[in-house]
């Protein structure tokens, strides 16, 4: 399958065909190294908002195939300080590099950005819009754990309404089957244009404000944590941000092989104690984003296919 030249700015651009096909290479780079692979190529990593994984795991990515990293995570140190346009800024960076990622604040930023560059994208997460890398790394620690990806039980707590990581991910999911079960409060709910999206797709799904109810039925329990930086009420975001805590009781009765998922960064949504729990999974989910961006990166130039 040929993916060179591609960007990769929402879920929606994959087929289902091609995103198992990532899924597939990214089990290739977990499982092979390959230190010349991207010799001679240049990463322009360009993260207009505060990262640890994402950034690092896709900057540790190219250097470990080889490659070159150019790029900031501090944009005060751009030219953006003198108001160059996210336009302007992109078309020259991708002058000098082979392939871009970018995080930015503001939704559709991703999109702009590939119109702007000559060379590939990377959307590393627009604002509270999509985070299609996380949710390639998702998949793939969905179906290394579950053993398939088809027909689970999957709930989505907390910030379901800014969250871009589960915007991606529910979407991605209506390819696989899955019955999901949203969990928030009601002002954090799962926005109703992707809830109408699942519909259209028959995605069978339900609405909860307290995980207690779901635990038990699922097979992954992906957290996520309330993002005070998303909300334009610091009093709204004082109402909501401690409303969801997994504490170890909690997990009593749930399924065997049921795994607990988490974008991170944790707040206080998952006890510290539940780290030493089987359920536990999040620690070996962010390893994963290094073997996707790998696998993104070497597609997207074309050295793998
Ligand atoms: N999962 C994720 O996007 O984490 P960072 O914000 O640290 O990149």
């Amino acid at each position: 399958m040929n993916f060179k030249g591609k960007s990769l700015i929402s879920i929606k651009d994959l087929t289902k065909v091609e995103i198992l096909h990532i899924l597939k290479t990214i089990g290739h780079f977990k499982k092979t190294k390959n230190p010349k692979l991207l010799e001679n190529f240049v990463l322009g990593s360009c993260f207009f908002e505060p990262s640890t994984r994402t950034r690092l795991s896709t900057e540790a990515a190219m250097s470990s195939l080889g490659g070159k990293v150019v790029g900031f995570a501090d944009p005060s140190a751009t030219s953006q300080k003198k108001h160059e346009t996210l336009h302007d800024s992109i078309k020259i960076i991708s002058q000098y590099v082979d392939i871009l990622a970018i995080r930015h604040p503001q939704e559709g930023s991703a999109r702009l950005a590939s119109q702007a560059s000559k060379k590939p994208i990377i959307n590393c997460g627009d604002g509270a819009n999509q985070h299609p890398s996380q949710t390639l790394l998702d998949l793939f620690t969905i179906q290394e754990t579950q053993k398939k990806l088809q027909g689970l039980n999957i709930a989505m707590v907390g910030d379901l309404k800014y969250g871009r990581t589960v915007h991606s991910l529910a979407k991605a999911l209506s390819h696989f089957k899955a019955r999901l079960y949203f969990v928030a409060p009601m002002s954090l709910q799962m926005p109703r244009h992707i809830l109408n999206e699942l519909k259209v797709q028959n995605v069978k799904f339900s609405l909860h404000d307290k995980m207690e109810n779901v635990i038990k039925k699922v097979d992954i329990l992906y957290m996520t944590r309330i993002q005070e930086e998303r909300f334009p009420d610091k009093y709204e975001y004082e109402k909501v941000k401690n409303v969801y805590v997994l504490r170890p009781e909690m997990l009593v009765g749930a399924k065997k092989n049921m795994k607990i998922m988490h974008p991170l960064p944790r707040v206080s949504e998952i006890d510290f104690k539940i780290d030493e729990s089987p359920h536990a999974y999040y620690f070996e989910q962010a390893q994963n984003g290094l073997y996707t961006r790998q696998a993104l990166i070497s597609l997207f130039l074309g050295k793998i296919n």
